[in-house]
């Protein structure tokens, strides 16, 4: 499978980043997989036009880097968010690009399969229910499988995720990845 990866946080080398990495290991043993840092490129938010929706084209009324990322999702058969939790949310970049998916174009894609790679400060049981409950009806939406997640919490300075077994944890996890059915 082409595994496309859209990572989330703007700290470079940061926890996320460190979780991308181990999963990636894990993936690449079978996959192709590709990441795209959502702060490396310049994707505005939505803004609910529906230009995209109007034309036969389908193209986006904004002139951004998301072109990049559409074109980066014809060719993928998975995708993976990777975020920090920001307020209980996906960090805002990621959140802008996941908007972008509002765009007749998504229904050319072969995309069968999503997971999640979330990384938290707090020990709250309930850090990830909001997020957790954002991804299942986006399953439900898009009528994705759904490939499994990795949820870390207590990691809050940079690299706190080597302090556990979070790095294994996520590169078991992308080993595990199996082909779509
Ligand atoms: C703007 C902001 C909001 C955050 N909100 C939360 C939060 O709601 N809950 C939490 O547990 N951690 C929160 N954190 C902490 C980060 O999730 C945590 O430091 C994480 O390890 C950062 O990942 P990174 O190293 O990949 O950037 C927040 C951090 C920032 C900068």
């Amino acid at each position: 499978m082409n595994i496309l990866v859209l990572s989330g946080s703007p700290r470079k080398k940061g926890n996320t980043d460190l979780l991308v990495e181990a999963f990636v290991k894990g993936a690449s043993q079978k996959h192709s997989v590709e990441i795209i840092s959502v702060h490396d490129y310049k994707v505005n938010p939505c803004v609910g036009c529906d230009a995209c929706f109007k034309s036969e084209s389908h193209t986006c009324a904004q002139k951004d880097d998301m072109s990049v990322v559409y074109d980066k999702m014809s060719h993928a058969d998975m995708l993976v968010i990777a975020s920090p939790v920001y307020f209980y949310g996906l960090s805002a970049p990621l959140k802008a690009v996941i908007d972008r998916f509002h765009n007749p174009v998504r229904d050319t894609y072969h995309i069968k399969k999503l997971a999640l790679l979330l990384v938290g400060a707090a020990s709250l049981p309930e850090l990830f229910d909001g997020i957790l409950a954002q991804y299942q009806l986006c399953l439900n939406f898009f009528k994705l499988e759904d490939a499994g997640h990795v949820l870390i919490r207590r990691a809050h300075d940079k690299g706190d995720v080597k302090n556990s077994n979070a790095l294994n944890e996520a590169f078991e996890f992308g080993k595990s990845i199996s082909s779509c059915s």
